[in-house]
């Protein structure tokens, strides 16, 4: 097979990440890949046990390490205590912060709200990251490190726009889950290269990159289906769901990818094939629907309105 490959990542040794929502699908296999090249890798999870797990399984006989921290992106109060503690803990170990994969999400489901009262998709995908990118970046642009975001080839059906507002991305009405979701990940794309600008910009050393990774099979789905009261069907997609779409393992290759220091700040990488639901990870184009910087500034300024803080760089 030709195009870009895993292999093409050097040696992790020495290195630090942190990936939120590590414990399952896209995020345990990027936590896999590099703990297997001598990383060190944050699982940032919600739940300890589902951490502990993943993290015994990946560094068995691995040559990198991983612990297990606990972030839930749906409390902005969790996310300030994972990210004063981390810093604490980098700060005593001489440990440099060199990646945030901003990885976690969750799809659909009933309109339910975070710990603040913010709908629970945005409040996650976008606004819990967006506070944790803000708190981890001085750490960040010590190690002169990098942030890579996880959007979707959802993005591009994203309805964001120059005049959405406050209550677009905290109170959507009437609510539409799938539409949301949407909005989450060309939210997670427009703040990346939002940030990404600022960031060269200010000529800050930290670089931005945004990836998706096709269409998965992971633990997304099936979450999704319980919360549809449809529970049912989910032995059934465990078994389809792996003939039909790509593994986790290829998931993780466009986050690979973005963490390569050969590929430039502010790209989006995914794969190509079939509408961009599988293959190797490659350089793409922005979607239309996250192309426009008035459209990211102005998703920006909400941002900092709802979070009540200033964004970074
Ligand atoms: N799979 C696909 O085809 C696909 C396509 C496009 C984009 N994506 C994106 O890829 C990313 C990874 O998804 P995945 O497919 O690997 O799904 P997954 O297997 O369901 O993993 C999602 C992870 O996010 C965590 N999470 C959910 N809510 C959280 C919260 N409030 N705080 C902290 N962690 C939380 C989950 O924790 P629990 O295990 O505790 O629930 C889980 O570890 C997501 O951003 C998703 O939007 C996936």
């Amino acid at each position: 097979m030709t195009g870009w490959q895993a292999r093409q990542l050097a040696e992790q040794t020495g290195r630090t990440f942190v990936i939120t929502g590590a414990n399952s699908g896209i995020g345990l296999e990027t936590a896999r890949d590099l703990v297997g090249r001598g990383g060190h890798v944050v699982l940032a999870v919600r739940d300890l046990a589902k951490g502990e797990q993943a993290r015994s399984e990946i560094t068995r006989g691995a040559s990198g390490s991983a612990e297990v921290r606990r972030l839930d992106l749906s409390d902005l109060d969790s996310v300030a205590s994972f990210a004063k503690d981390l810093a604490e803990q980098l700060e005593a170990s001489g440990r440099l912060l060199n990646a945030l994969v901003c990885n976690a999400g969750v799809m659909g489901g009933p309109y339910l709200m975070t710990s603040q009262g913010f709908e629970r998709q945005m409040g996650t995908n976008h606004l819990g990251h967006a506070a944790l990118v803000t708190a981890l970046w001085p750490g960040l642009r010590a190690a002169g490190g990098r942030v890579v975001v996880l959007s979707s080839i959802a993005a591009r059906g994203g309805r964001l726009s120059r005049t959405s507002s406050r209550e677009d991305l905290v109170a959507p009405s009437p609510y539409q889950a799938s539409r949301v979701y949407s909005n989450t990940k060309q939210a997670n794309l427009l703040f990346a290269q939002e940030l990404h600008r600022r960031a060269a910009a200010a000529g800050s050393p930290v670089s931005v990159v945004a990836a998706h990774p096709g269409v998965s099979a992971t633990n997304l789905f099936s979450r999704q289906l319980r919360e549809q009261n449809r529970g049912w069907l989910v032995p059934a997609a465990r078994v389809v769901m792996p003939l039909v779409l790509q593994s986790a393992a290829a998931g993780a290759l466009p986050t690979l990818r973005a963490l390569h220091t050969s590929t430039p700040s502010g790209s989006f990488v995914g794969p190509r094939a079939l509408g961009q639901f599988r293959g190797r990870p490659e350089l793409l184009d922005v979607y239309s629907s996250a192309g426009d910087p008035a459209v990211a500034a102005r998703l920006w300024a909400l941002t900092e309105e709802v979070l009540g803080a200033p964004l970074p760089a």
